[in-house]
Protein backbone atom coordinates (compact mmCIF):
# COMPACT_ATOMS: atom_id res chain seq x y z
CA UNK A 1 0.00 0.00 0.00
CA UNK A 2 1.19 3.55 -0.83
CA UNK A 3 1.10 5.76 2.38
CA UNK A 4 0.84 9.52 2.37
CA UNK A 5 2.50 11.58 4.65
CA UNK A 6 1.97 15.12 5.45
CA UNK A 7 3.74 17.29 7.87
CA UNK A 8 3.44 20.57 8.80
CA UNK A 9 4.02 20.88 12.79
CA UNK A 10 6.01 24.36 12.09
CA UNK A 11 8.65 26.07 9.66
CA UNK A 12 9.10 22.84 7.06
CA UNK A 13 6.04 21.98 4.63
CA UNK A 14 6.33 18.70 3.72
CA UNK A 15 4.91 15.56 1.78
CA UNK A 16 6.20 11.74 1.30
CA UNK A 17 5.08 8.45 -0.11
CA UNK A 18 6.12 5.29 1.55
CA UNK A 19 5.81 2.10 0.10
CA UNK A 20 4.74 -0.44 2.49
CA UNK A 21 6.77 0.27 6.03
CA UNK A 22 10.29 0.53 4.37
CA UNK A 23 10.89 1.76 1.37
CA UNK A 24 10.47 6.04 0.77
CA UNK A 25 9.38 6.72 -3.17
CA UNK A 26 9.50 10.58 -1.94
CA UNK A 27 10.15 12.82 0.92
CA UNK A 28 9.72 16.36 -0.39
CA UNK A 29 10.61 19.03 2.34
CA UNK A 30 10.10 22.59 2.00
CA UNK A 31 11.74 24.79 4.98
CA UNK A 32 11.11 27.87 5.63
CA UNK A 33 13.98 28.63 7.65
CA UNK A 34 15.79 31.51 5.37
CA UNK A 35 12.74 33.32 6.30
CA UNK A 36 13.29 32.90 9.93
CA UNK A 37 16.79 33.56 10.44
CA UNK A 38 17.03 37.52 10.26
CA UNK A 39 14.64 37.01 13.45
CA UNK A 40 16.70 34.42 15.10
CA UNK A 41 14.06 32.22 15.60
CA UNK A 42 11.14 30.59 13.90
CA UNK A 43 8.27 33.37 13.64
CA UNK A 44 4.66 31.42 13.37
CA UNK A 45 3.33 33.86 11.40
CA UNK A 46 5.61 33.45 8.41
CA UNK A 47 5.67 29.93 9.40
CA UNK A 48 1.90 29.05 8.81
CA UNK A 49 1.83 31.52 5.24
CA UNK A 50 4.69 29.67 4.04
CA UNK A 51 3.09 26.36 4.75
CA UNK A 52 -0.14 27.41 3.42
CA UNK A 53 1.89 28.67 0.27
CA UNK A 54 3.86 25.82 -0.17
CA UNK A 55 1.42 22.86 -0.03
CA UNK A 56 -0.12 21.87 -3.04
CA UNK A 57 3.31 22.56 -4.86
CA UNK A 58 4.77 20.26 -2.33
CA UNK A 59 2.07 17.44 -2.38
CA UNK A 60 2.46 18.04 -6.31
CA UNK A 61 6.38 17.44 -6.29
CA UNK A 62 6.16 14.17 -3.74
CA UNK A 63 3.63 12.52 -6.88
CA UNK A 64 5.96 13.02 -8.99
CA UNK A 65 9.32 12.17 -7.55
CA UNK A 66 7.44 8.86 -6.83
CA UNK A 67 6.30 7.80 -10.25
CA UNK A 68 2.65 7.65 -8.43
CA UNK A 69 -1.20 9.74 -9.19
CA UNK A 70 -3.24 10.77 -6.23
CA UNK A 71 -5.64 7.68 -7.15
CA UNK A 72 -2.80 5.11 -6.01
CA UNK A 73 -2.74 6.06 -2.66
CA UNK A 74 -4.00 3.98 -0.02
CA UNK A 75 -3.85 6.20 3.16
CA UNK A 76 -3.16 9.47 4.59
CA UNK A 77 -0.83 10.12 7.41
CA UNK A 78 -0.95 13.65 8.54
CA UNK A 79 0.61 15.17 11.81
CA UNK A 80 -1.96 16.29 14.12
CA UNK A 81 0.53 18.19 16.84
CA UNK A 82 2.50 19.05 18.99
CA UNK A 83 3.51 22.29 16.74
CA UNK A 84 2.68 25.96 16.06
CA UNK A 85 -1.40 25.71 15.49
CA UNK A 86 -1.61 27.96 12.02
CA UNK A 87 0.99 25.32 10.70
CA UNK A 88 -0.38 21.98 12.13
CA UNK A 89 -3.79 23.29 10.40
CA UNK A 90 -2.45 24.00 6.85
CA UNK A 91 -1.66 20.11 7.43
CA UNK A 92 -4.61 18.99 8.62
CA UNK A 93 -7.27 20.70 6.01
CA UNK A 94 -5.46 19.46 3.42
CA UNK A 95 -4.93 15.88 4.41
CA UNK A 96 -9.03 15.81 5.59
CA UNK A 97 -9.77 17.32 1.88
CA UNK A 98 -7.60 14.77 -0.32
CA UNK A 99 -8.36 11.72 2.05
CA UNK A 100 -12.03 12.53 1.38
CA UNK A 101 -11.85 13.16 -2.07
CA UNK A 102 -10.01 9.90 -2.96
CA UNK A 103 -12.47 8.12 -0.39
CA UNK A 104 -9.33 6.96 1.57
CA UNK A 105 -8.52 6.47 5.73
CA UNK A 106 -6.88 9.35 7.08
CA UNK A 107 -4.29 8.90 10.54
CA UNK A 108 -3.38 11.72 12.69
CA UNK A 109 -0.11 11.33 13.83
CA UNK A 110 1.72 12.41 16.99
CA UNK A 111 4.79 14.39 15.33
CA UNK A 112 7.30 13.26 18.28
CA UNK A 113 6.25 9.45 18.31
CA UNK A 114 7.01 9.89 14.14
CA UNK A 115 10.36 11.36 15.32
CA UNK A 116 11.06 7.74 16.68
CA UNK A 117 9.49 6.35 13.43
CA UNK A 118 12.19 7.47 11.31
CA UNK A 119 14.55 4.73 12.67
CA UNK A 120 11.72 1.99 11.69
CA UNK A 121 11.96 2.30 8.10
CA UNK A 122 14.27 0.52 7.05
CA UNK A 123 14.65 -1.66 10.20
CA UNK A 124 11.39 -3.04 12.30
CA UNK A 125 10.57 -1.43 15.45
CA UNK A 126 12.05 -3.54 18.85
CA UNK A 127 9.47 -4.44 20.99
CA UNK A 128 11.06 -3.14 23.89
CA UNK A 129 12.75 0.32 24.20
CA UNK A 130 14.01 3.84 25.37
CA UNK A 131 12.88 6.79 23.45
CA UNK A 132 14.68 9.73 23.27
CA UNK A 133 13.28 12.85 21.69
CA UNK A 134 16.16 15.93 21.74
CA UNK A 135 14.41 18.12 19.18
CA UNK A 136 13.91 22.26 19.29
CA UNK A 137 10.59 22.08 21.05
CA UNK A 138 10.90 19.08 23.18
CA UNK A 139 13.35 16.77 24.93
CA UNK A 140 11.76 13.86 27.16
CA UNK A 141 12.53 9.62 27.92
CA UNK A 142 10.01 7.20 27.30
CA UNK A 143 9.96 3.51 28.00
CA UNK A 144 7.67 1.79 25.17
CA UNK A 145 7.17 -1.79 25.57
CA UNK A 146 4.78 -3.52 23.04
CA UNK A 147 3.40 -0.41 22.14
CA UNK A 148 2.44 0.87 25.53
CA UNK A 149 4.11 4.24 26.29
CA UNK A 150 5.51 5.40 29.97
CA UNK A 151 6.59 9.07 30.33
CA UNK A 152 10.09 8.76 31.92
CA UNK A 153 11.16 12.09 32.05
CA UNK A 154 11.11 15.61 30.13
CA UNK A 155 12.91 18.87 30.41
CA UNK A 156 11.19 20.94 33.19
CA UNK A 157 12.80 23.92 31.14
CA UNK A 158 14.22 24.35 27.89
CA UNK A 159 14.45 21.69 25.12
CA UNK A 160 17.93 20.38 23.90
CA UNK A 161 17.49 22.10 20.66
CA UNK A 162 16.62 25.29 22.08
CA UNK A 163 19.44 25.49 24.37
CA UNK A 164 21.57 25.08 21.43
CA UNK A 165 19.83 27.44 19.99
CA UNK A 166 19.39 30.19 22.29
CA UNK A 167 23.48 29.64 23.24
CA UNK A 168 24.39 30.12 19.49
CA UNK A 169 22.28 33.26 19.92
CA UNK A 170 23.76 34.33 22.93
CA UNK A 171 27.38 33.92 21.14
CA UNK A 172 26.14 35.88 17.71
CA UNK A 173 26.34 32.61 15.87
CA UNK A 174 22.81 33.31 13.93
CA UNK A 175 20.38 30.62 13.49
CA UNK A 176 19.55 27.21 14.14
CA UNK A 177 22.38 27.08 16.32
CA UNK A 178 22.94 23.27 16.48
CA UNK A 179 24.97 23.01 13.08
CA UNK A 180 26.90 25.95 13.82
CA UNK A 181 27.78 24.97 17.45
CA UNK A 182 29.15 21.48 16.62
CA UNK A 183 30.87 22.83 13.63
CA UNK A 184 32.66 25.42 16.10
CA UNK A 185 32.93 22.90 18.60
CA UNK A 186 35.68 21.19 16.61
CA UNK A 187 38.16 23.70 17.46
CA UNK A 188 37.46 24.11 20.78
CA UNK A 189 38.50 22.80 24.09
CA UNK A 190 35.61 21.09 25.57
CA UNK A 191 37.59 20.70 29.30
CA UNK A 192 37.71 24.71 29.25
CA UNK A 193 34.67 25.67 31.03
CA UNK A 194 33.66 22.86 33.43
CA UNK A 195 29.45 23.30 33.14
CA UNK A 196 27.53 21.72 36.50
CA UNK A 197 25.11 19.52 35.96
CA UNK A 198 21.78 20.45 36.97
CA UNK A 199 20.28 18.36 39.77
CA UNK A 200 16.39 17.40 38.80
CA UNK A 201 13.83 15.89 41.78
CA UNK A 202 12.71 13.14 39.34
CA UNK A 203 16.10 11.87 38.20
CA UNK A 204 15.00 11.39 34.31
CA UNK A 205 13.83 14.93 33.99
CA UNK A 206 16.62 17.35 32.10
CA UNK A 207 16.83 20.89 32.40
CA UNK A 208 18.58 23.11 29.96
CA UNK A 209 17.85 26.60 31.00
CA UNK A 210 20.82 27.19 33.26
CA UNK A 211 23.56 26.57 30.89
CA UNK A 212 22.22 28.83 28.64
CA UNK A 213 22.41 31.48 32.04
CA UNK A 214 26.02 30.48 32.69
CA UNK A 215 27.53 31.04 28.71
CA UNK A 216 25.23 34.49 28.99
CA UNK A 217 27.18 35.29 32.41
CA UNK A 218 30.64 33.72 30.72
CA UNK A 219 29.55 36.17 27.74
CA UNK A 220 28.90 39.15 29.71
CA UNK A 221 31.78 39.31 31.72
CA UNK A 222 34.49 38.53 28.78
CA UNK A 223 37.02 41.53 29.11
CA UNK A 224 37.76 42.78 25.52
CA UNK A 225 36.19 45.35 23.48
CA UNK A 226 33.25 43.96 22.61
CA UNK A 227 34.12 41.45 20.25
CA UNK A 228 34.15 37.32 21.07
CA UNK A 229 37.61 36.09 20.00
CA UNK A 230 37.10 32.75 17.84
CA UNK A 231 38.96 31.00 20.25
CA UNK A 232 36.77 31.71 23.67
CA UNK A 233 33.34 31.10 21.31
CA UNK A 234 35.05 27.75 20.19
CA UNK A 235 36.07 26.75 23.84
CA UNK A 236 32.56 27.74 25.00
CA UNK A 237 31.15 25.54 22.39
CA UNK A 238 32.69 22.63 23.11
CA UNK A 239 32.16 22.90 27.13
CA UNK A 240 28.68 23.71 26.39
CA UNK A 241 27.93 20.39 23.94
CA UNK A 242 30.07 18.19 25.83
CA UNK A 243 27.67 19.18 28.86
CA UNK A 244 24.70 19.15 27.18
CA UNK A 245 25.45 15.98 25.33
CA UNK A 246 27.16 14.14 28.84
CA UNK A 247 23.32 14.35 30.32
CA UNK A 248 21.28 13.28 27.44
CA UNK A 249 23.55 10.48 27.49
CA UNK A 250 23.63 9.49 31.27
CA UNK A 251 20.26 9.45 31.64
CA UNK A 252 19.08 7.45 28.72
CA UNK A 253 21.58 4.40 29.50
CA UNK A 254 20.42 5.00 32.98
CA UNK A 255 17.02 4.59 31.84
CA UNK A 256 18.20 1.39 30.11
CA UNK A 257 19.23 0.25 33.32
CA UNK A 258 16.00 1.13 35.09
CA UNK A 259 13.73 -0.38 32.74
CA UNK A 260 16.23 -3.34 31.89
CA UNK A 261 15.32 -2.60 27.94
CA UNK A 262 18.12 -3.34 25.45
CA UNK A 263 17.77 -0.58 22.74
CA UNK A 264 18.06 3.21 23.03
CA UNK A 265 15.97 4.98 19.59
CA UNK A 266 16.36 8.44 19.26
CA UNK A 267 14.64 10.86 17.23
CA UNK A 268 14.38 14.88 16.36
CA UNK A 269 16.97 17.51 15.29
CA UNK A 270 19.53 17.13 17.57
CA UNK A 271 20.10 13.45 16.25
CA UNK A 272 21.85 14.89 13.71
CA UNK A 273 24.78 15.88 16.09
CA UNK A 274 27.79 13.67 15.45
CA UNK A 275 29.43 14.24 18.59
CA UNK A 276 26.22 13.33 20.17
CA UNK A 277 26.34 10.26 18.08
CA UNK A 278 29.40 8.95 18.94
CA UNK A 279 29.02 9.74 22.94
CA UNK A 280 26.09 7.83 23.06
CA UNK A 281 27.39 4.59 20.94
CA UNK A 282 30.14 4.46 23.26
CA UNK A 283 28.15 4.36 26.38
CA UNK A 284 25.44 2.15 24.94
CA UNK A 285 28.33 -0.76 23.63
CA UNK A 286 29.41 -1.72 27.29
CA UNK A 287 25.95 -2.31 28.51
CA UNK A 288 25.09 -4.36 25.71
CA UNK A 289 22.54 -1.67 24.49
CA UNK A 290 22.08 -1.31 21.16
CA UNK A 291 21.47 2.57 19.93
CA UNK A 292 19.28 3.96 16.91
CA UNK A 293 19.87 7.07 15.03
CA UNK A 294 17.55 8.13 11.79
CA UNK A 295 19.91 8.80 8.59
CA UNK A 296 20.67 12.18 9.15
CA UNK A 297 18.45 12.36 5.75
CA UNK A 298 15.55 11.99 8.43
CA UNK A 299 16.61 13.20 11.72
CA UNK A 300 14.81 16.67 11.06
CA UNK A 301 11.45 17.50 10.21
CA UNK A 302 9.98 15.53 7.55
CA UNK A 303 7.21 13.75 5.97
CA UNK A 304 8.25 10.02 5.48
CA UNK A 305 8.28 9.60 9.69
CA UNK A 306 4.74 11.08 9.87
CA UNK A 307 4.18 8.66 6.79
CA UNK A 308 5.87 5.56 8.77
CA UNK A 309 4.07 5.86 12.26
CA UNK A 310 0.96 6.27 10.32
CA UNK A 311 0.81 3.24 9.04
CA UNK A 312 1.50 1.59 12.19
CA UNK A 313 -1.20 3.45 13.89
CA UNK A 314 -3.79 2.20 10.37
CA UNK A 315 -2.42 -1.04 10.87
CA UNK A 316 -3.16 -1.70 14.82
CA UNK A 317 -6.55 0.36 14.01
CA UNK A 318 -7.36 -2.65 11.67
CA UNK A 319 -5.81 -5.58 14.23
CA UNK A 320 -7.88 -4.64 16.95
CA UNK A 321 -10.98 -3.20 15.74
CA UNK A 322 -11.19 -4.60 12.41
CA UNK A 323 -11.93 -1.17 10.84
CA UNK A 324 -10.27 1.12 9.06
CA UNK A 325 -9.60 4.80 10.52
CA UNK A 326 -11.53 8.09 9.14
CA UNK A 327 -10.27 10.78 11.35
CA UNK A 328 -12.18 13.38 9.48
CA UNK A 329 -13.22 15.27 13.60
CA UNK A 330 -9.07 15.64 13.31
CA UNK A 331 -7.61 19.18 14.28
CA UNK A 332 -4.50 20.26 15.22
CA UNK A 333 -3.04 19.92 18.71
CA UNK A 334 -0.36 22.45 19.45
CA UNK A 335 0.18 20.40 23.24
CA UNK A 336 -0.62 17.09 22.00
CA UNK A 337 1.83 15.12 24.29
CA UNK A 338 3.87 11.66 23.75
CA UNK A 339 2.56 9.92 27.08
O1 LIG B 1 13.20 18.10 15.23
P1 LIG B 1 13.53 19.44 14.64
O2 LIG B 1 13.93 19.50 13.19
O3 LIG B 1 12.33 20.42 14.80
C1 LIG B 1 11.46 20.35 15.88
O4 LIG B 1 10.52 19.51 15.82
O5 LIG B 1 11.73 21.10 16.86
O6 LIG B 1 14.68 20.04 15.55
C2 LIG B 1 15.26 21.30 15.33
C3 LIG B 1 16.35 21.50 16.38
C4 LIG B 1 16.90 22.91 16.41
O7 LIG B 1 16.87 23.37 17.73
C5 LIG B 1 18.34 22.73 15.93
O8 LIG B 1 19.27 23.65 16.48
C6 LIG B 1 18.65 21.32 16.38
O9 LIG B 1 17.44 20.62 16.13
N1 LIG B 1 19.76 20.73 15.61
C7 LIG B 1 20.93 20.36 16.16
C8 LIG B 1 21.76 19.92 15.08
N2 LIG B 1 21.03 20.02 13.92
C9 LIG B 1 19.81 20.52 14.26
N3 LIG B 1 21.37 20.38 17.43
C10 LIG B 1 22.62 19.95 17.68
N4 LIG B 1 23.48 19.55 16.71
C11 LIG B 1 23.09 19.50 15.42
N5 LIG B 1 23.94 19.09 14.46
ZN1 LIG C 1 10.36 17.81 14.90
Amino acid sequence: MLTLGVETSCDETSCAVLVGRHKILSNVVSSSLFRHQPFGGVVPEIASRHCLEQIDFVFAQALKAARVKAGDLGLVAVTEGPGLIGSLLVGVAFAKALAYDLEIPLVGVNHLEAHLAANFIGADEPSSYIGLIVSGGHTSLTHHEHGKVTLLGETVDDAAGEAFDKTAKILGLGYPGGPVIEKLAREGNPAAVPFTKPKQKNRFDFSFSGIKTAVLYLVRGHKGNGCLPKRFKADLCASFQKAVVSWLVEKSVEACRYTKARDIVVGGGVSANSYFRQKLAEAGAPEGVKVWFPPLSLTSDNAAMIARRGLDLYEICRERFETVPYSFDLTGNPNLRIA
